[in-house]
């Protein structure tokens, strides 16, 4: 095992909305580790990676000091957490260097149906309830609201029916929560998403390189999320038309049928899913033996 040092510690969350998929995301760059929710720590077998499995409010912070590299966490709590540092007179200690495209929701304002809302306006004077006290307000100081916001650690949509505030500011993400509360979305003030960020610390050039290597492996899962690799045979006058119906297929490779002067074999990789509508409609272009792989890996 190398020198502690020289592991990259990512901190993740340890259960949540995030949590599956971070791991799940570190496992298609190749990392194996030992898997145990109840564990702090989980090691990496073969990369010289550990993940530390903690509540997700505490990982901006947590990379902030140095304690973790990276971390892996919702736009919302790494924004809610500089603005705090920002607002408290400091700086905060991390950046953000990749977006990973899940964990979608919004940080929003939302009133109750009963109550009528005509803009910003409708704000003033107002109490709103929030566990994003820096991030609300953030909004209220730009847009010159003047309005108080009251701190909820959870259950937020119920602090309206108690009487302690009359708006509520929270994450949605189906929109569930706020209707089956009587609640409607009103103004959005954040959309997040999950992020990596990293320590501002200096990594030293070889954990700098391995972090490097883990991007370019991410920024690899994700752009072939969606890609498939469709094979097809077709008469060579057919192609033009069948390279139309395939958006976001770059150079298909085009090979001649064995016994066949007319017939080829064409594969590509799709940039978006293929639907069965979509084979339909190459195989009236003419196309057969149409057969549709998912793509693991891509390395450009
Ligand atoms: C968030 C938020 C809402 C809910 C919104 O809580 O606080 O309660 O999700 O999601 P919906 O629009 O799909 O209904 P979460 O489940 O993340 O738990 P937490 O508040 O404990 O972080
Ligand atoms: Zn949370």
């Amino acid at each position: 095992m190398e020198h502690s040092e020289q592991r990259i510690k990512i901190a993740v969350q340890k259960t949540g909305r995030l949590t599956d998929h971070s791991i799940d995301l570190l496992e298609r760059c190749g990392l194996k580790v030992t898997k145990s929710k109840d564990q702090l720590i989980c090691y990496g077998e073969n990369m010289p990676i550990d993940l530390l499995l903690v509540r997700d409010d505490d990982i901006p912070g947590l990379v902030s000091d140095d304690v973790c590299d990276l971390g892996i966490v919702g736009l919302n709590v790494a924004e809610e957490k500089r603005l705090k540092l920002e607002q408290d007179g400091s700086k905060g200690l991390f950046k953000q260097i990749f977006e990973l495209e899940f964990g979608h929701c919004r940080l929003s304002i939302a009133a109750p149906d009963d109550v009528e809302y005509a803009g910003p306006e409708s704000l003033e004077n107002t109490k709103i309830a929030t566990s994003y006290v820096a991030i609300l307000t953030d909004y209220l100081n730009r847009n010159n609201i003047n309005a108080e916001p009251v701190f909820f650690s959870g259950a937020v949509e119920i602090a309206p029916k108690l009487g302690r505030a009359d708006f509520i500011c929270d994450l949605v993400s189906s929109g569930g929560t706020l209707a089956a509360n009587g609640l409607r979305e009103v103004e959005v003030l954040l959309e997040s998403e999950a992020v990596v960020i990293q320590t501002l610390a200096p990594l030293g050039d070889e954990k700098q390189a391995l972090v490097n290597k883990i991007l370019q492996r991410l920024d690899g899962v994700l752009k072939v999320r969606d890609s498939k690799y469709i094979m097809l045979h077709a008469p060579r006058a057919a192609l033009a038309e069948i390279r139309a119906l395939l958006p976001g297929s770059e150079a298909p490779t085009v090979m001649p049928l064995e016994g066949s002067d007319d017939r080829v074999a064409f594969h590509a990789v799709c940039r978006e899913n293929v639907f069965w509508e979509t084979l339909e409609n190459l195989k009236a272009a003419g196309a057969s033996s149409l057969l549709v792989l998912p793509v693991e890996k891509m390395l450009a």
